[in-house]
């Protein structure tokens, strides 16, 4: 069993580690017996403008919620950032910025992103932004994003980034829904050698929806492309503003419990929703885990590969970095650009010492096989960590040997975008490893199973995944609806924050999450709901219905696998299926695309007509021999039709 093999904590990285084995027992105990101690003690970790008095005051009890930590504090996220850096710090990297093209790199030191943020702030309210605005940034993954954030958290604006990749109708949504009355984009990004048109997509996205209603968008030149199209009065540019701003701006005095940012994610029903995360709290616990899970040490060299577009980089290439003072690498293109040795070329070019991925680029890499890395020596890695999915033994084991070259231990890290950090991770000079296990919770952090009756599980045993107590960096709403954040999170299982996710705790006590067990995707670490893509379906004007569901995916995790049912008389072909794949990535974006589309005359339902999916996950992955209980099928003969045409599909 993979369940046995245990990697112990290395000595050499326990002798220098901040937190060792017993630290971590005493430590843990302490934060969940006596929390306002525990957090009122590591809430001086970051700079209060006003100090707190108040530590922790939530409840999680249904009729009654209410979540508040620190909440007469008053401070800000970006002089956390920055200010308090510029005395010991001001002349170290803060940002080292490494272009898509490998001959472009270029450091920013945190005095020069000070002021760049200064200025940046500046410009947006001359533009009008007030404290409270919602800002979405439309952005790639270049400087001025961080520039942008951060110049959003100086004036009290609330940003809300939306990831590259999606669609102008996925922008469009959250525009709308965000009431944001200014973007923040570029001319195009630039991945992978290819262009993305950001400036263009903003504008498809303001024109398709009537109702956005933005005064401003500035742009920002990344390729310089003059082809961009422009509206006078509307658009404005970024280096013509930034030309004349004052670097001089004094950052807005914000309660802890004020707004920092929202961020869209994917739930199991309905459109995505924006996440809201405020400001004392999640910049106690970005920075705390930051600093703990990664055993980040001054000076270290620290690059997580992920988006600012995903909550993972705004905690843990932004905020979370940043506000420890450390070196953040910011990676504007891909793992296989120009060739699939690039992870290892960066990490020996700025001597990167944290490195923190995904599980699906591992998995891609591992299928180039470890020829990817030659030419490289990746010496300078000490720590390596894994988020987004669960993460296979076999990628485990090849991340620690082949990249790592087996000796550095590898956080596999378990959290949510509602969570605003890490919950779940083994602390690397502390907690024994198991590739493939997230295994202890952080500080503060209560985890528990339940049946799905909401019993609390005992001992050895799998289940679902909740959280029994507030922790700091905990979202606080979803935006504009309140309601559907006390339904989506705590209705489920009275009491307790439920995940969506499903683990299992084995014998030592520690955590194997198993994945979503709700109508939500992970599909290469991207987050997306079975709605949402079959929403899109259906607005296709020869679907009839569809029906959407994961499968195993040896690169993405999971697949997206559909089937479909045409309106009569609409005959199925090979060219529709590209057609309807082409048209889910106009609605959605790229990352929606459909792996599989399986015709389907009929859909297996309930006699009360609701879809079963557990019969079409069964199917999808090729297991018809576990189909399980089909005595509540309304016809029984769809299924048989279905394993029947898969066949042949
Ligand atoms: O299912 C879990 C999976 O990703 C979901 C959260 O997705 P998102 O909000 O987009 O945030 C991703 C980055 C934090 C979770 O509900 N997930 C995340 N990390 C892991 C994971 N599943 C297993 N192991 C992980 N380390």
């Amino acid at each position: 069993m993979t369940d046995k093999k245990v990697y112990p904590v290395q000595p050499d990285i326990a002798k220098n580690a901040l937190v060792t084995a017993e630290q971590y027992e005493h430590m843990y105990r302490q934060s969940v017996e006596n929390p306002n101690e525990f957090w009122g003690e590591h809430g001086k970790r970051i700079d209060w403008i006003k100090p707190f008095t108040k530590v922790k005051n939530s409840t999680y009890d249904y009729n009654n919620l209410s979540i508040k930590w620190f909440e007469d504090g008053v401070l800000n996220a970006s002089a956390n950032c920055l200010d308090r850096h510029l005395a010991d710090r001001g002349d170290q990297t803060a940002i080292i910025f490494e272009g898509d093209d490998p001959s472009v790199s270029r450091n920013v030191t945190y005095r020069e992103l000070h002021e760049e943020v200064c200025k940046f702030a500046n410009v947006l309210k001359e533009q009008g932004v007030k404290k409270g605005d919602v800002v979405t940034i439309y952005m790639p993954m270049i400087v001025e994003t961080a520039v942008a954030m951060l110049a959003c958290a100086r004036i009290g604006a609330i940003h809300s980034v939306v990831f590259g990749g999606f669609s102008p109708e996925a922008v469009a949504a959250r525009i709308v829904n965000g009431k944001s009355r200014f973007v923040v984009t570029a001319d195009e990004g630039l991945r992978g050698g290819r262009a993305i048109p950001l400036k263009k997509n903003v504008d498809a996205a303001l024109k398709h929806e009537s109702e956005a209603n933005v005064d401003c968008v500035i742009v920002v030149k990344r390729t310089g492309n003059d082809q961009v199209p422009w509206t006078e009065g509307r658009d404005v540019c970024y280096e013509d503003l930034m030309a004349h701003a004052s670097a001089e701006c004094d950052p807005e005095p914000m309660n802890a419990e004020d707004p920092l940012f929202m961020l869209y994610t994917s739930g199991s029903t309905g459109a995505p929703k924006g996440v809201l995360h405020t400001t004392g709290g999640y910049m106690v616990y970005a920075s705390m885990t930051h600093q703990y899970v990664f055993d980040y040490h001054d000076g270290d060299v620290y690059w997580c590969t992920a988006d600012f577009g995903w909550v993972t980089g705004h905690s843990y290439i932004l905020y979370g970095p940043l506000a420890n003072g450390a070196i953040t690498l910011l990676f504007e293109g891909v793992p296989n650009y120009p060739d699939s040795s690039r992870m290892g070329q960066v990490v020996d070019k700025h001597k990167v010492n944290i490195l923190y991925t995904a599980p699906t680029a591992i998995r891609a890499l591992m299928a180039e096989g470890a020829s990817c890395m030659d030419g490289t020596t990746r010496d300078s890695l000490r720590v390596l960590g894994s988020v987004g999915e669960p993460i296979n033994p076999e990628a485990w084991e090849w991340y620690h040997r082949v990249i790592g070259n087996s000796k550095c231990p590898i956080v596999d890290t378990w959290w949510q975008t509602e969570t605003g950090g890490i919950l779940i991770a083994p602390l690397p000079g502390a907690v024994d490893l198991k590739p493939g296990s997230a295994t202890r919770p952080f500080f503060g952090v209560q985890p528990a199973l339940v049946d799905n009756e909401g019993n609390l599980l005992e001992g050895a045993t799998e289940g679902n995944l909740v959280i029994l107590d507030s922790w700091p960096g905990q979202m606080r709403t979803i935006f504009g609806d309140h309601e559907r954040f006390i339904q989506t999170y705590f209705s489920t299982y009275k009491g307790m924050y439920f995940t969506g996710d499903g683990a299992r705790r084995d014998e030592d006590g520690d955590y194997w999450i198993t994945g979503r067990v709700d109508d939500v995707l992970n599909v290469s670490g991207h987050r997306l709901g079975t709605a949402e893509v079959e929403s899109a379906l259906v607005a296709h004007d020869k679907v009839a219905e569809a029906a959407v569901v994961g499968y195993p995916h040896e690169i993405k995790g999971q697949g997206i696998y559909v089937y479909v049912t045409l309106i009569q008389g609409v005959e199925p072909s090979d060219e529709l299926k590209k057609e309807l794949v082409q048209w889910v990535r106009k609605e959605i974006g790229p990352i929606a695309s459909p792996d599989v589309i399986q015709w389907a005359p009929g859909l297996p339902k309930t006699r009360s007509g609701k879809i079963m999916r557990r019969i079409l996950r069964k199917i999808a992955a090729n297991e018809h021999d576990q189909l399980g209980d089909t005595s509540t099928l309304a016809d029984p003969s769809v299924v048989d039709e279905l394993i029947g045409s898969r066949a042949s599909n």
